[in-house]
């Protein structure tokens, strides 16, 4: 296949009507933080155990269509030998994975970080596309204050975003482009639409000058919310705002806009998805990319033990159902666990 129907094959098996992606590609030390709240103690078996539990969940491909991998996992097996990605792929699952390496101190910008991993990424993609992969994660990040981020942090990363983007189609890999609004603060949902909004707009600055096809692309953004240390917003608002924000800025001719949770809540992460959906038609798909709002449930059920797979798998499988219904704007808070 060529490389423009690569992509399109790609982005046609990502972007389907009531699924989305679940986010497995937790760093080393997020991964840690992750299992220590179930005291487990995160190493290369417990992390396969856990991601290997998880991708063979059966039925999963109803509402999955791709999976966001770790490094590391690209090169795990099952217990039987098969290889995970081939395990996802299985399912109907697209594997994908993060090829960012990471954010730091943006230099000469106090409280500004800058996400790294552009040298050798040509060549990285070459290998993980050996492995399996479809598509790719790059992900930006942006604190919130009076005063942050600043212009030079906010072009920064588009920068580096658009370059990632570039790359990633030039080696038959569909990029997901991920600016992330962090929810960490007590700043308004004003203040966090109107960075939204600036992050957004320059995002698709750089990208239109990286010459990249908007088509073969998918965005991974924040919803427009309160900080966590102010108080929380309906799903009413946070949709209104959040689709207010995307319509000034994502042209139509993206695929799809697939959020990331961020912190919420898995129930607050369905209701405020379907809400947007449920606001009549959009130019792009909405659908979901979530890592703590589809794992969490699953991982307090797992607790490390093999004899707990079939709850926690069950639990996933909930909530990927329950965000599948979301995306259509058909969510139930009804089948919620230990609702009615
Ligand atoms: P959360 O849904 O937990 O924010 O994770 C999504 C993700 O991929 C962050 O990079």
């Amino acid at each position: 296949m060529d490389e423009p129907s690569a992509l399109q094959a790609t982005v046609d098996h990502l972007v389907q009507a009531g699924k989305g992606l679940l986010a497995a590609d937790e760093s080393g030390p997020t991964i840690a933080k992750r299992f220590q709240r179930i005291g487990v103690e995160s190493n290369e078996e417990s992390r396969r155990a856990w991601r290997t539990l998880l991708l063979s969940t059966p039925g999963l491909g109803e509402f999955i269509s791709g999976v966001i991998l770790y490094e590391e996992t690209l090169g795990q097996c099952a217990d039987d030998g098969t290889p995970l990605p081939e395990l996802a792929a299985r399912q109907g699952i697209v594997p994908g994975i993060k090829v960012d390496k990471g954010k730091l101190a943006l230099a000469r910008a106090p409280g500004d970080e800058i996400t790294e991993g552009l040298d050798g990424l040509a060549r990285r993609l070459a290998g993980y596309r050996q492995q399996g992969a479809r598509f790719a994660k790059w992900r930006a990040v942006f604190n919130v204050s009076d005063q942050l981020p600043g212009r030079l942090a906010i072009e920064a990363n588009a920068q580096a975003l658009a370059s990632y983007a570039a790359i990633c189609q030039e080696s038959g890999i569909v990029p997901i482009v991920e600016p992330e609004v962090l929810m960490d603060g007590a700043h308004s949902m004003a203040r966090c639409a109107d960075v939204t909004e600036c992050v957004l707009h320059e995002v698709f600055h750089a990208l239109h000058r990286h010459a990249v096809t908007l088509e073969h692309m998918l965005l991974k953004p924040s919803m427009v919310l309160p900080g966590k240390e102010a108080a929380p917003a309906a799903p009413a608002e946070v949709a209104a705002q959040t689709v207010q924000v995307l319509r000034r800025t994502v042209p139509a001719a993206v695929p799809g806009i697939f959020f990331l949770s961020g912190g919420q809540t898995p129930t607050e992460a369905t209701a405020n998805l379907d809400a947007m959906n449920r606001l009549g038609p959009m130019p792009w798909r909405l659908s979901f990319s979530y890592g703590r709002a589809l794992q969490e449930p699953p991982l307090l059920a797992w607790h490390g033990e093999a004899a707990n797979a079939a709850p926690a798998q069950r639990a996933l499988l909930l909530r990927a159902r329950l965000n599948g219904m979301a995306c259509l704007g058909q969510y139930q808070p009804a089948l919620e666990e230990g609702a009615g």
